[in-house]
Formats: C-alpha cells, structure tokens, sequence
C-alpha cells in the first residue's frame, strides 16, 4: 500500500477500504506521511465525499489513534454533548450545573478556541484561580463527588483528529462533512460516555449553512455512535445570529449565570434545556422530552443548579463567590454603544463576522500562542426580527483599547442587515434527530 495510490484512488471517486483507511491515519498520526500528502487526500475527500462505511472507519481509526479514556469507575449512566461551534455558545455551563444537580455525572473533555472565540475552557478561566487541569484521578473524583467535572483534552485523545484538524484549518476543508463527523464522534467515542447528545448547528456561524447539510451531518453522527453502541441524539439548532445576548469570554460565563439564576436570554435557555432534555432521558431519567424538560426547570427554579456550578467552580480551584456576586468578574475598560445606521428590523446577521468582532477586540485567539483578554466582547441588546432605532444601541463592545474598539464598531455594523418592513426568523431548534 502506498499514500501516492491511495491519494489517485480517492481523487478518482474509489472507495477505500477499512484497511487503506487505517493506513493513512496511522501513516499521518506517526509522521509516515507528511502534511502534503496528507493536504492532497483531504482536498480529494472533500470533492469526491466518502460513503457511511467509509465515515465509520475513519472515525474508528482516529478514535484509535491515541489512549481511550476508561471511565468505569464513575457511577451511573454518564452522558456528554458536543457542539459543532458557534458563535456566544456558553450551554456546556448551563447544562453540566442542571444534569449535576439531577444525579446526572457529567465527564467533560473540552478544548481551547482556536478562531474567533474561546473555547468553553476559555471562557472558565476567566474566574480567579479556576482550573482544568485535572489528573484522571481528581476528574474521576469531582464527577463522583459533585457530578461534574471539565478537563481540558489530553494530547493523546484521537490525536490524529489534533493533527488532521491542524491540516483542515488551513488548507480550506474543515467543512466537509464526513471530516467533521469523523473529528467530532472520533473525540467522542474515544472519551467513554454512555449518551452523546449533539449540537448541530445551521446558518451564517456555522460550518453547516443549510438545514440540508446540518440533516445530513446530524444524521452521519448519530449513525456513527450508535453503531459503536452509544445512545446518540442530534439536535440542529439554529446559528444565523449568536446565542444569547454576551460574546467574549468572562462575559459568556455571567450570562450562563444569568440563566442559572432561572432569568436571562430565552433563545439561550431554550437551547440549553433542549440539548440537556435528550441527556436526561439517555441517562434513562425521563421517558419524554416533556418530563426531563420540567425535572430541569426546577433546578433552575429551585436553586440548585447554581449551588452546583458553584461547588463545580470551587473544586476546580475557582472563587464559588464569583458565581454569586458576578460584580468580582474583572471588567474591561471602555463598553462602547453601538448604534444601527437607520431605522428598521434586523433582518440578517453576517454570524461569523460577528465572532471576528469579538477576535479584533482581543477575545479569540489569532494563532495558538495568542492570550485571550477575558474582559472583552460585545453585549447584543437586539436579536434578530426586532426593531431597532438610530437613538437606541442595539449592542455595546466591551474593549479595552480605542483602535480596536473603533473597527469594532465598523465591522458590527457591516455584519448587520436592517429591513424597513418585518421579517421573520427562525425558531431556535430546528430538528431534532431521534
Ligand atoms: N468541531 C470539531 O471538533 N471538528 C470539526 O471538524 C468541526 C467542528
């Protein structure tokens, strides 16, 4: 077998076999093949597609390229969700604090951002002291003890997805979506939950544009876990515009506090308790969407999924204070109003320049090495649909630099369009895939 005959065979539309498969992702992850190769194969994948079998064998061979994380010794029916990124997607915090405080043990691998916004590890150490990196032993610990834990992701956890990612990044073909299933349910089936609940999101943020692509994404992963045995859900939901009000990182984890506090952004709420329904009723807690729905709401209602994220902050090194007095988050030095050109409807939103917005003023991450200012972002006062006024700010940027805010300012503007008649938008779930 050699990558050069692998390379033409796929070019030309073939299908590969498991065997062929194997051999170029553990030809890649050991350093056999190099990046060129390796870039021509995945600009080959992304024109020519690969058929369901040859999905599943690639997500099995990058989900055993590395260590598979053993999690027997946690108690109970663990579940995980996983979102395909988006921009202001704070749910992780919301929901691992209501299933914790169901019963429910949360295990959750994360990552960094690389991109325009930080990564759900980002966005928790922004709160003093906060930590997640946990030996397996304080991770296995925590979720028997508090029934929620996040770690950040070992380097050998389907270390071929770190480095074929790396490679997609930057040779324009991440948004293929039998590469993205791969990624994600290798990452997934590697890190031994028992459910995996899946967000999958469509529109102008996502790498899934139409709700077409999302389907057939949604419906190639659920397929994926449960073949490997996993009860899989996917929900599509909807990413024309941020989720919530808050972009930017210390700013993402008040507003999932906000929510916690049973008050806040309903789009967010509605995403957040859709998503950790489907994990309810996996961890066998509920027989309906409608019955984990209610079991959720009353640990918002009564408290006690914020006495979780707090007991979660402290056994990570974070101050729980913080997450009862937020006036402790540090704040940035200038919040700018952000006023619309005309008057009108917002009647489309340029999602990802969005997210740029939140990268100029210092809240994602341009390369690897660069440190994210966890006080900076963009606070949306406006959804999409609502009538906004030339005297009334629709968004406020939180900056702490004049040049910076000044393009902000410029680009958010540019990403929003404003209609003179009414328009109607999109429900924030989709579909959901059963
Ligand atoms: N998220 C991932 O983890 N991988 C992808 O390929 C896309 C989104």
């Amino acid at each position: 077998m050699n990558m050069y005959d692998l390379i033409r065979k796929k070019r030309d539309g073939g299908i590969l076999s498991k065997e062929e498969i194997r051999y170029i992702v553990m030809g890649y992850t050991g350093g056999a093949i190099p990046d060129y190769q390796m870039a021509s194969f995945l600009m080959a994948v992304y024109f020519q597609g690969m058929n369901p079998q040859e999905t599943v064998d690639l997500t099995l061979a990058m989900a055993d390229s590395g260590d598979r994380l053993d999690l027997s010794d946690i108690k109970g029916i663990k579940v995980d969700k996983h979102s395909t990124g988006g921009v202001g997607d704070k749910t992780s915090l919301i929901l691992g604090p209501m299933l914790a405080a169901l019963g429910i043990p949360v295990a959750k691998m994360s990552g960094r951002g690389l991109g325009h916004t930080g990564g759900t590890i980002d966005k928790l150490e922004s709160i003093e002291g906060f930590s997640t990196d946990l030996t397996r032993e304080q991770f296995v610990q925590n979720v028997n003890r508090i029934g929620l834990a996040i770690a950040g992701q070992t380097s050998n956890l389907a270390p071929a997805d770190k480095k074929i990612y790396a490679l997609r990044d930057v040779t324009a073909t991440v948004d293929n979506p039998s590469l993205i299933a791969a990624s994600i349910m290798s990452k997934k089936l590697a890190s031994d939950a028992d459910v995996i609940v899946l967000d999958v999101k469509t529109g102008s943020g996502a790498f899934m544009q139409t709700i077409e692509e999302a389907e057939q994404l949604a419906e190639t992963m659920v397929s994926i876990g449960r073949m490997a045995g996993k009860k899989t859900y996917a929900v599509i939901t909807d990413m024309n515009e941020p989720l919530g009000e808050m972009v930017g990182n210390a700013l993402e984890v008040q507003e999932a506090v906000d929510i916690l506090r049973n008050r806040g952004d309903i789009r967010l709420r509605e995403v957040a308790i859709t998503l950790a329904s489907y994990m309810v009723m996996g961890a066998g807690r509920a027989s309906g969407p409608e019955e984990a729905r209610k079991l959720l709401e009353g640990t918002l209602a009564d408290g006690s999924a914020l006495d979780k994220f707090a007991e979660f902050v402290a056994a990570q090194g974070g101050n729980p204070r913080w997450i009862y007095e937020p006036e402790h988050f540090p704040q940035a030095k200038l919040v700018e109003p952000v006023y619309p050109e005309k008057n009108g409807y917002l009647s489309a939103c340029r999602n990802r320049e969005v997210g740029m917005v939140s990268l100029i003023l210092g809240g994602g991450r341009e390369t690897k090495e660069s440190r994210i200012d966890p006080t900076v972002g963009i606070r949306l006062c406006r959804h999409l649909g609502d009538a906004v006024q030339v005297d009334e700010p629709f968004a406020y940027l939180y900056a702490n630099d004049d040049q910076k805010a000044a393009e902000a300012k410029k680009r958010l503007l540019a990403a929003y369009d404003i209609s003179a008649a009414p328009v109607e938008c999109q429900p924030v779930i989709r579909k959901v895939i059963l």
